[in-house]
């Protein structure tokens, strides 16, 4: 980010203390939203009437999720023409899959395997949000998560390092840009710094009870991706990490993320995280907290209050010197420079937006999310002249459209199943009932569901999570269907017809039953402001599923956490589960569905997995190769995916991990060779000493559909020098 060293700091030695600490506190604002209840705790640290008088003061840096010409401009003005130096506010948002136009919410945008399509939907997120007056987003999420019981996977890319790095720092290019000062760009938050979806038992804001290896190995490097593709600023996580908790954890806030990686930018606490320091039992009172923040490194409080109150004591008492309240004054007053709100400090209010486009971004992105999971004798794509009935609690109900984080779009604006459906079949038979509500029976609901069924070909059966029962604390314990579901669908069995399940939702769900009851399994998500018309698309062939899991489905809650990247045991699972073995005796082991998996309408088979050369020496790389063939006489995309596990390492390493993927197109019938290029930097991992180790020795490597599948190849890593 540009900046102008000079002007900001005669600015700075123009600031009193007040006004300096002003600049390092956020206030949520007194708006109520359109897609949420609540989006978070009300915390009445100030009184809203007091926000007026309070920007008059310079006693506030900005305002969070307040919204509209209206709102924005007034504020605005008081900041910049009422107050003593006319500093203009920052107006931040959690702008996390869309602003007014909702897309697919994070977790089903990674099942896509496109960055790309990220990188494109958050810049048209960032365009309509800042034709609005917002220059900041709380996004992207950066949390790797591997417990489908966390609420907050929704908001997340899922259980593999790599795609998680890929989709965080293409996000915050979709939202940056190369230059902030575009008013149609909005600066972008890399959250929850760090962990916070290692959140123990899946409980959201719970501690992230993880090896340093495995921190350093999975958890942090999505962050970091963030970090180096520019993201602005830093959101600080709730939970602790190794007994501190983030906001105050000065390994985490300096060591790591200034001294090692570089970050220019402001970090920010979540909402009160900081004061929470003290509910933690980290801190024992509130200017504890606050020092201990931030000599950790914590720029910036968001709704606490936390700094207003007790920053200038410490200063004052010379626990904190002012010269670090002037360094964390000047990144933020750098952003804001950065996006051009000196010079305009009304920049993109009222630039015209165009939502149509923004539309048919949404439904081409809703269309490559959902993953085909079965797909019993070619059932999709329905047949022409199919009669259709389309059952189930999200048939025709508009609430649970956009997931959990769309809070800026209502949910009614978005078209739900019924309408995609019956759009896309004009005059051809649909008949809709709901069968049951989302968590309980309705009277009379399976009857009037089998009599729908019976004058149809085929039952659509649109089940699944209600958008409520994902997102932040809405951590659960049971990950199936709720029974009144379950229910509905073995009705629909006895009917005899075929049944397709639609299933929403914002997580791994364990789903057997519903997977044995149905013939097509398509995972839908929460697809937002074109749902209906996208799965309508890819129902009826207009277009083909192209997503792969970003997320293990288990077959049992009693698995989580349950991904792929699990370290080598000494006595593995085995297939037929054996005695000393890792199983449970009460359950079959692996997944319901592995990590990468997902149909399309072709199928491929896999030739065997070649490298090239055979050895991988000195700096080079070598190249692993697979020809893909299709057999289904039909186009598909194929999720391609290579993994490579080291052999033998000083450390314990994951049975497979991720290092590249690709989405490539094959023709019916087509045969194509693809290739990827393995470095020796692709191989290293974390030595349990703080540093970084390439271990030459045997790799197996794979290049498969899935990370279950396939049958490895070898090769060896020499050393650097070529021993
Ligand atoms: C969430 C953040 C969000 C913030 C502001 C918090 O509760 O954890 O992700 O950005 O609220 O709405």
């Amino acid at each position: 980010m540009g900046t102008d060293r000079h002007f900001l700091e005669s600015l700075l030695g123009r600031m009193t203390l007040e006004e300096k600490v002003g600049q390092l506190s956020l206030y949520s604002a007194d708006v109520k939203l359109a897609g949420a209840e609540t989006v978070n705790p009300a915390l009445t640290f100030k009184a809203p009437q007091s926000r007026f008088e309070d920007i008059r003061a310079g006693r506030v840096t900005g305002v969070f999720n307040g919204y509209g010409e209206a709102y924005i401009r007034a504020l605005q003005t008081i900041a910049v023409e009422d107050s003593r130096l006319g500093i203009p506010l920052i107006f931040g948002a959690d702008v996390i899959h869309g602003f007014r136009t909702a897309f697919p919410v994070p977790l089903a945008e990674a099942a896509s395997f496109e960055p790309e399509l990220a990188e494109r939907v958050a810049e048209t997120a960032a365009a309509e949000a800042a034709a609005e007056g917002l220059h900041w987003t709380f996004a992207p999420g950066a949390d790797l998560c591997r417990d489908a019981r966390w609420g907050r996977v929704v908001e997340s890319y899922g259980e593999d390092t790599l795609v998680a790095s890929r989709f965080a720092a293409a996000r915050v290019r979709g939202f940056q840009g190369d230059d902030l000062r575009d008013p149609r760009r909005l600066m972008a938050t890399v959250k929850h710094f760090a962990a916070y979806g290692a959140a123990e038992a899946g409980l959201d804001y719970n501690t992230a009870e993880i090896s340093r290896t495995t921190l350093v190995d999975h958890y942090l490097p999505p962050y970091r991706a963030a970090v180096e593709a520019g993201a602005g600023a830093v959101m600080t996580a709730f939970n602790d990490v190794d007994g501190v908790p983030a906001s105050a954890n000065r390994e985490l806030l300096t060591g790591l993320l200034r001294e090692q990686w570089g970050f220019k930018g402001f970090t920010v606490s979540d909402y009160n995280s900081d004061f929470e320091t003290i509910v933690h039992g980290l801190a024992d009172s509130p200017r504890e907290a606050a020092r201990l923040c931030f000599l950790a490194g914590l720029d910036m409080c968001m709704q606490s209050g936390l700094y207003a109150d007790q920053l200038a004591g410490l200063v004052a008492d010379g626990a904190v010197e002012e010269a670090a309240v002037d360094r964390s004054v000047l990144r933020v007053l750098a952003a804001k420079q950065a996006l051009g709100l000196f010079e305009n400090p009304y920049r993109g209010l009222g630039a015209a937006f165009d939502p149509g486009p923004a539309r048919a971004l949404a439904r081409e992105a809703a269309r490559r999310c959902p993953v085909l999971l079965k797909n019993r004798d070619g059932v999709l794509p329905l047949k022409a002249g199919a009669r259709v009935a389309l059952i189930g609690p999200f048939a025709r109900e508009h609430q649970n459209l956009n997931g959990a984080w769309a809070i800026f779009a209502a949910n009614g604006q978005s078209v739900n199943l019924e309408d995609g459906f019956r759009a896309a079949l004009g005059d051809q038979a649909l008949i809709v009932e709901p069968g049951c509500a989302i968590s309980e029976a309705l009277p009379g609901g399976l009857e009037a569901a089998a009599a729908a069924a019976a004058g149809a070909d085929v039952v659509l059966l649109a089940l699944g999570e209600g958008q409520h029962m994902s997102g932040e604390s809405r951590s659960r314990t049971d990950i199936g269907l709720p029974a009144a579901q379950i229910e509905l669908a073995q009705a629909m069995r006895r009917t005899g017809k075929p049944i397709v399940t639609l299933l929403r939702t914002g997580r791994p769900l364990a789903i057997p039953e519903l997977a044995a009851l149905s013939d097509a399994l398509l995972v839908t998500w929460f697809l937002g402001c074109e749902t209906g018309a996208a799965v309508a698309d890819l129902v009826l062939g207009r277009a083909a599923p192209s997503g792969r899991l970003p997320m293990s489905f288990p077959r049992h809650v009693g698995q989580a956490p349950i991904y792929y990247a699990r370290k080598a045991t000494g006595r593995p699972p085995r297939d037929p589960p054996g005695p000393f073995t890792a199983r449970y005796i009460d359950a079959e082991p692996g997944p319901l569905y592995p990590f990468g998996f997902g149909l399309g309408y072709g199928r491929i088979d896999y030739g065997p997995t070649r490298v090239s050369p055979a050895d991988l020496a000195g700096s080079g790389a070598v190249t692993v190769s697979c020809e893909l063939t299709e057999r289904a006489g039909a186009d598909i995309e194929e999720v391609v995916q290579l993994y490579v596990h080291d052999v033998a390492a000083s450390r314990v390493r994951p049975v497979r991990e991720l290092k590249a993927f690709r989405k490539v197109a094959v023709a019916a019938g087509a045969r194509v060779v693809v290739e990827f290029e393995l470095r020796r930097e692709d191989l290293g991992f974390a030595d349990g000493t703080g540093g970084w180790t390439v271990e030459p020795g045997a790799f197996e490597v794979w290049i498969a559909p899935n990370a279950e599948a396939g049958v490895p190849a070898r090769f060896v890593l020499r050393s650097e020098a070529g021993a």
